[in-house]
């Protein structure tokens, strides 16, 4: 396994692989490093499409050893061409990467599954985590599958599909009258009293680098091209930091040519730190969200300064989405292209809009939107497009509704 230490990203010095979540020296975050030469040995376009189909093929660039046994094994996801919306929004070239395909129905599988590997490799016996729904849904699968206990904190007001589809697996949900960052708080205070492997604490090194898969598996889909811009959605920012980090491995190992994409974010207007701090040229300020996409609605983003670091070095750009056009473009997405995603796609939809309003994007460029997680988790936020149309069991009424004459 390349991964040989973990790096603080403040003050650079360097810690073995443990279950750490910050630097002992100075608490800044840790990112793995990896022995780039053994990675320029044994990885090469063949060595990845002889592994297996799953986020498994990128175990070089993965800081835990693939699983002797894969269960329920993420990613692969379809990457679909999206002409219709293209032509609808002004875009040269759009597609789609359906991570609505993994277990759970989110991107959070690959991170889990990620951080569920190292916590089987130390032993650990519970899998926890702080969640605005979808991690909470893929801890609880992945623990199912493990054979492992699934411990949550979720706020207590989250959608009650997200609840569901982590109960059903068993898990113990601690519902918190508070919001994502009061779990966030209590899941740091619990670690430090509990043996658990909280994926977002004490894994969070290992968890964050699961989303780099994403950048693997679009350049790979593509046959081995770039992008021209990559479009997701932020509240963490982990997985649009760590996206970006994964095309700039490949890029160093000469698996790719070119630039590396543009990252462009999304974050909803109710709790947008990140895309205010991106306008304003400051600094990551916390806030209280008030927003629909409640699976974005992290208010002091962890990864926040990172993303902005981000979306500036790769020429990109973060946008705050108004609350009252997020469901209109999870229906513009769902009516011109057939996939029905959930709040944060729905919110990356309308950043990269308005990416294309400003002149950012366009004709010129081939887009990939990450549909990160699935409408009919959030099923509230288009509800109001339900208008059907009640008859009678009888032919007659319905030809007359259309108009057609007998
Ligand atoms: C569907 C979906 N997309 C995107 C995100 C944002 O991920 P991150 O916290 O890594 O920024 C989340 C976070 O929960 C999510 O549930
Ligand atoms: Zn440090």
């Amino acid at each position: 396994m390349p991964a040989v230490a973990l790096r603080c990203r403040v003050c650079e010095t360097h810690h073995p692989l443990d279950p750490v979540g910050v630097c002992s020296r100075c608490f800044g975050p840790l990112d793995p490093v990896y022995d780039r030469d053994e990675q320029r040995r044994t990885v090469s376009r063949e060595s990845i499409a002889a592994g297996p189909p799953s986020i498994w093929r990128y175990a070089p660039f993965l800081p835990v050893a693939a699983p002797a046994e894969p269960r329920l094994a993420p990613g692969l996801t379809p990457l679909v061409p999206a002409p219709r919306l293209a032509a609808a929004i002004g875009v040269g070239e759009l597609w789609l990467k359906l991570d609505t395909a993994n277990p759970t129905h989110s991107f959070k599988d690959r991170v889990v599954a990620v951080a569920a590997a190292k916590a089987v490799e130390l032993g650990r016996t519970t899998l926890a985590c702080s969640s605005t729904g979808n991690l909470a849904n893929a801890v609880a699968a992945r623990a199912a599958a493990e054979g492992l206990e699934a411990v949550v904190l979720c706020p207590a007001d989250l959608e009650p599909e997200k609840l569901v589809a982590t109960s059903v697996y068993g898990a113990r949900i601690f519902a918190v009258e508070g919001s994502y960052d009061d779990c966030s708080r209590l899941s740091v205070e619990l670690s430090f009293e509990l043996d658990w492997a909280f994926v977002n604490v004490n894994l969070r090194s290992y968890y964050a680098e699961g989303s780099k898969t994403l950048a693997y598996e679009v350049a790979e889909q593509l046959g081995w091209e770039l992008p021209d811009a990559v479009v997701a959605p932020i509240a963490s920012g982990a997985m649009f930091s760590k996206v970006h980090q994964g095309f700039a491995d490949l890029l160093a190992l000469g698996l790719v040519d070119g630039t590396p994409p543009r990252l462009v974010g999304g974050q909803a207007e109710g709790c947008a730190p990140v895309a205010t701090a991106f306008h304003d040229g400051g600094r990551v300020k916390p806030v209280r969200p008030r927003t629909v996409a409640r699976s974005l609605a992290i208010g002091s983003p962890a990864d926040g300064e990172l993303a902005l670091a981000t979306a500036r070095a790769s020429g990109g750009a973060i946008h705050a989405v108004p609350e009252d056009a997020i469901a209109d473009n999870a229906a513009l997405l769902a009516e011109t292209t057939g996939v029905f995603g959930e709040t944060a796609p729905a919110v990356a939809l309308g950043a990269l809009r308005e990416a294309v309003r400003r002149g950012e994007l366009g004709e010129r460029d081939r887009v990939v939107l990450l549909v990160t997680g699935d409408g009919l988790k959030t099923p509230g936020l288009v509800a109001d497009r339900l208008a059907p149309t009640v008859v009678e069991p009888d032919v007659d009424p319905i030809l007359e509704l259309l108009g057609v004459q007998v």
